[in-house]
């Protein structure tokens, strides 16, 4: 069953509050959201499993703990999904990256499928797929069943800000499937846009407004 976690620790809540200012710049807008993806990653991997392991201390042997086996992979819906990768790298330095393209068709508000690069081992990883923006939830449900397809049995859902609507969806779709996100925003405006958002969160972190 599809859990919904919002992560609104006070630093979370107050960076995100800078970042939907209009007036915040792209370098800002990166820096904030980096920022951010990490301190989520240390909530969205508080369930990793820890193994025993036994090492020597300055002082003497003892039986240690450690993350255990089953490896990270950290996958970025492109473009805006870019944006939350080196954060959650800083936290865990192994993870390997793969990609997913998609863009939204912008009459349809459909995801369009452009480029899949997925490490070759992915079935057997922890999958934490990132976008900053889930919408109507087109791109999440798509680029879950991508992942699913290619035998990932382990995923999580992060992003930023989330509609109702995105998180109406993904559950319908993938019921398996956790979401984590920084805040609940009220709606989609006509054009499936979150609202009150932050804007189109591509534009904001490459300049290409
Ligand atoms: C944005 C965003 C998500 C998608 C969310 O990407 O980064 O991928 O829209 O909308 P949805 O939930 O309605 O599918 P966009 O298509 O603008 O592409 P970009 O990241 O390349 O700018
Ligand atoms: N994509 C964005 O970048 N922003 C939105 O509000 C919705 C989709």
């Amino acid at each position: 069953m599809s859990t919904l976690h919002i992560i609104d620790h006070p630093l979370i809540v107050h960076k995100l509050s800078i970042m939907r200012n209009k007036k915040t710049g792209s370098k800002d807008f990166r820096e904030l959201l980096n920022e951010i993806a990490m301190l989520m990653g240390y909530e969205i991997t508080r369930d990793l499993p820890l193994e025993d392991i036994v090492i020597d201390t300055p002082l003497t042997k003892m039986t240690a703990k450690t993350v255990s086996g089953k490896k990270l992979a950290i996958v970025p819906i492109l473009r805006a999904g870019l944006g939350m990768v080196e954060g959650l790298q800083r936290l865990v330095p192994v993870a390997k990256v793969g990609h997913i393209g998609l863009y939204r068709d912008p009459e349809t508000h459909t995801p369009v499928e452009y480029y899949c690069k997925l490490p070759s081992d992915i079935e057997n990883r922890i999958v934490i797929l990132v976008d900053p923006m889930l919408a109507t939830g087109g791109s999440a449900v798509d680029a879950l069943t991508m992942l699913k397809a290619r035998g990932c049995e382990h995923i999580r859902f992060m992003c930023l800000v989330a509609a109702p609507e995105g998180v109406k969806k993904v559950p319908e779709a993938h019921p398996d499937i956790d979401i984590y996100t920084a805040a609940l925003d009220e709606c989609l405006n006509e054009h499936a846009y979150i609202v009150p958002g932050l804007g189109d969160a591509g534009d904001r972190i490459f300049g290409t407004l």
